[in-house]
């Protein structure tokens, strides 16, 4: 049966202005990485997440060029379901992809070169059976491609209307304000950045956070629950079902004797405002003014539904924000610092 969206969707979410701009996002965004790949159709889970996801007011899918696996599956899978089930929701859709890292062989198969990116979102269109993507972002910063060159490709898919905004990931602040500079040269205003950040993973607190705000910029926090390491999955065993046991971006040496010693204490927290750890994980990200969205992954309807119920308690007191700070201290859990540290 074909899927028809809740008619109440609108009412359960408040949305966020990104940055300065006029476009408003949702406070919990649903992100492609993992769990939506597969050679021909997405898991029906999956699928599943999707309609969920936007029956509850997220509007926004994030996806990337490479997501699968293999390599571009979660957006040819994606282009399916848009072009079937959610093709009359399109103006009510922010679909966002990226380009940066490996996609394809040879030396203009990743990075940041005009080249590539050109090349890139025109294989994303197709895939995802799109005519333009809302958001394209440059998917992380090139020390070795002039950064006007990274610009000029920005601000050509503007131009030839294959996007409508540009993002940057993982970019320092001091090359952050650098890009946000270079687009406004070519008429381009720097719509997002979308960085990792979770309580144990706070690099952008030190200046990336105040630079976007200063330059009117948004921010979407990637990988909230570090990954699935804000739950208390991991406390006792490494479940076989989970990023773990999938052998792909986590990796159990992460499971520290510490981590767990801090896991343990953040969910007493939790408990005590009547939330579970990812739920307050979730609400402690969009403390921050400047942060529009946090871009979460889930496996299952029943994680997601747990995610955005998150939304219910968006309020920290001071005491509770400074136990929290007792805790929420740096794991070395940032797979993507060697792009912010350039
Ligand atoms: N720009 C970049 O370089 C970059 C990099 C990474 C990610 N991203 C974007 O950010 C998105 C999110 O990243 P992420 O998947 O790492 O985010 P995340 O939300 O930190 O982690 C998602 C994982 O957390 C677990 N989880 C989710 N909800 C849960 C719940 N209620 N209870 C217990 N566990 C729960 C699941 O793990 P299990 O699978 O173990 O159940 C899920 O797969 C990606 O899809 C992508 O769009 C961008």
């Amino acid at each position: 049966m074909k899927y028809k969206a809740n008619t109440k969707r609108y009412e359960k979410l408040i949305y966020r202005r990104c940055g300065n701009s006029g476009l408003l996002l949702p406070p919990i965004t649903l992100g492609l990485w993992h769990n939506f790949g597969g050679k021909n159709s997405m898991p029906s889970e999956s699928k599943k997440m999707l309609f969920r996801a936007f029956d509850k007011g997220v509007t926004h899918f994030d996806l990337a060029n490479n997501y699968g696996p293999p390599y571009g599956s979660a957006e040819a899978n994606f282009g399916r379901v848009m072009n079937s089930d959610l093709k009359k929701y399109r103006d009510e859709l922010i679909i966002s992809t990226k380009a940066g890292y490996d996609m394809w062989p040879g030396p203009y198969g990743e990075w940041g070169s005009k080249k590539y990116l050109t090349a890139s979102l025109d294989q994303s269109l197709k895939r995802m059976k799109l005519e333009y993507v809302d958001i394209f972002y440059s998917h992380r910063f090139d020390p070795l491609t002039p950064l006007e060159e990274t610009a000029d490709a920005l601000a050509q898919s503007i131009k030839n209307g294959k996007a409508l905004y540009i993002g940057i990931s993982s970019y320092s602040s001091k090359q952050t304000i650098k890009m946000n500079k270079l687009l406004k040269q070519r008429g381009i205003n720097c719509l997002i950045h979308q960085p990792s950040y979770s309580m144990i993973n706070r690099w952008i607190e030190k200046d990336l956070l105040n630079t976007l705000k200063k330059l009117g910029i948004g921010c979407i926090a990637f990988s909230p629950l570090a990954q699935g390491m804000l739950s208390g999955k991991y406390l006792r065993s490494i479940p076989k079902v989970s990023r773990i046991s999938d052998n792909s971006s986590l990796d159990k040496k992460m499971i520290t004797k510490s981590y767990l010693f801090k896991i343990k204490e953040l969910t007493k927290i939790a408990k005590k405002r009547g939330q579970s750890l990812p739920q307050m994980a979730l609400s402690w990200v969009l403390r921050h003014q400047t942060m529009t969205s946090a871009l979460i992954g889930a496996r299952t309807v029943k994680q997601l539904d747990e995610c955005l119920d998150s939304q219910k308690n968006l309020v920290f007191t001071k005491k509770e924000l400074k136990n929290i700070d007792i805790y929420a201290k740096e794991e070395k859990i940032n797979l993507w610092a060697k792009s912010s540290n350039d």
